[in-house]
């Protein structure tokens, strides 16, 4: 091979691995440039659901109940739960603590503001049991400048009432309806029609209070994605650290078949025999998402602070619970 040959040969190689890599790179980078817009598809398609606004029209009865074969809302079977006898009863005792007699000047006063507002058998009515705890924890600041947002306020009643008992608070409420003739106007309201879950319309409730709330209620459409959606829209960004958020009517998460999320009770039983790992319980709509709030106001007992949701207590009763942000 004379050395013209030899050179020809080397530069045909040397062209071949140019182009071989200049082929290798453009092969690479449309890869790359695939994969960037996948995550930008996925970022999208996450801001996307991060906005999607559930109407009360979307709760239909018979998407995701638990008896639609859809397997995400199937009760999940729980393992090692034994079935074993519940403790027998020691002896029943009817004999009544004096704590359960106490009513606060507060409570009385809130029952009575209750009372004048709510027509007799007015659905909406809040029972005692709300009213008085919440004058337990309100009451002693009831004369400050508390900002109030109610979500769910139909005909505005609540709004009177909360206009009474705090005298100098600024009250906002949201509904998914427009406001009825006749509903109640006073300088210290504010009404944002929107849905529960529309983010946008949050933002719009803070700033007509004019920064964040003190109390939060929702008394809206009591099915937990709804309810979770505004929890997760306004606990860490729209409510005071030390503020509560008041979830009412927890006990929907047991209307089945009516309630597209809810489940039938079904006592778990307490104390069985065996020790189980897991403890059987109601896992449905509000009921369940209570739940989840427990485990967030645990958190830092096992991950060394809170989650996004900083819940330092929560106070719950018969169908009501009141969170408070740490
Ligand atoms: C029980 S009523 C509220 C009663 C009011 N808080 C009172 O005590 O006078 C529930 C209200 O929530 C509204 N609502 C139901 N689902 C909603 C949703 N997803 N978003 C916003 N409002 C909703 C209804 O239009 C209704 O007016």
């Amino acid at each position: 091979m004379q050395f013209m040959d030899v050179a020809a040969l080397l530069a045909g190689i040397g062209l071949f691995s140019l182009g071989a890599s200049a082929l290798a790179c453009l092969l690479f980078g449309a890869r790359l440039a695939r994969h960037s817009n996948r995550m930008a598809l996925l970022r999208w398609m996450r801001s996307l659901s991060d906005h999607t606004i559930f109407k009360k029209s979307d709760a239909s009865p018979a998407a995701n109940h638990p008896d639609s074969g859809d397997s995400r809302s199937r009760d999940v079977a729980i393992p090692d739960a034994p079935q074993g006898p519940a403790v027998p009863p020691i002896s029943a005792t009817s004999e009544r603590s004096p704590l359960s007699a106490s009513l606060s000047e507060d409570a009385r006063l809130l029952r009575q503001i209750g009372a004048e507002m709510y027509q007799a058998g007015d659905l909406s009515t809040k029972p005692s049991l709300y009213l008085d705890e919440y004058a337990n924890l309100f009451g002693p600041v009831r004369e400050l400048p508390l900002r109030i947002f109610e979500i769910g306020v139909q005909r505005g009643v609540s709004m009177k009432m909360w206009e009474k008992f705090f005298p100098n608070a600024t009250i906002v409420g949201l509904d998914g309806d427009p406001q009825p003739s006749g509903f109640p106007q006073s300088p210290r309201f504010h009404f944002v029609q929107a849905w529960q879950d529309d983010a946008a319309a949050m933002q719009k409730a803070v700033q007509l209070a004019g920064g964040p709330f003190d109390i939060i209620i929702d008394d809206a459409s009591h099915l937990g994605c709804h309810t979770a959606r505004s929890f997760a829209l306004l606990f860490p960004y729209a409510l005071k650290a030390g503020g509560y958020y008041v979830l009412e009517d927890i006990c929907t998460a047991f209307n089945y078949p009516s309630d597209y999320d809810a489940a039938p009770f079904n006592p778990p039983v307490i104390g069985c025999e065996g020790m189980p790992k897991v403890f059987p319980s109601h896992q449905h709509g509000m009921v369940g998402l209570l739940k989840q709030m427990v485990d967030h106001a645990m958190a830092p007992t096992a991950a060394g602070g809170y989650t996004q949701f900083p819940i330092q207590r929560v106070c719950a009763l018969t169908n009501i619970a009141f969170l408070q942000k740490a």
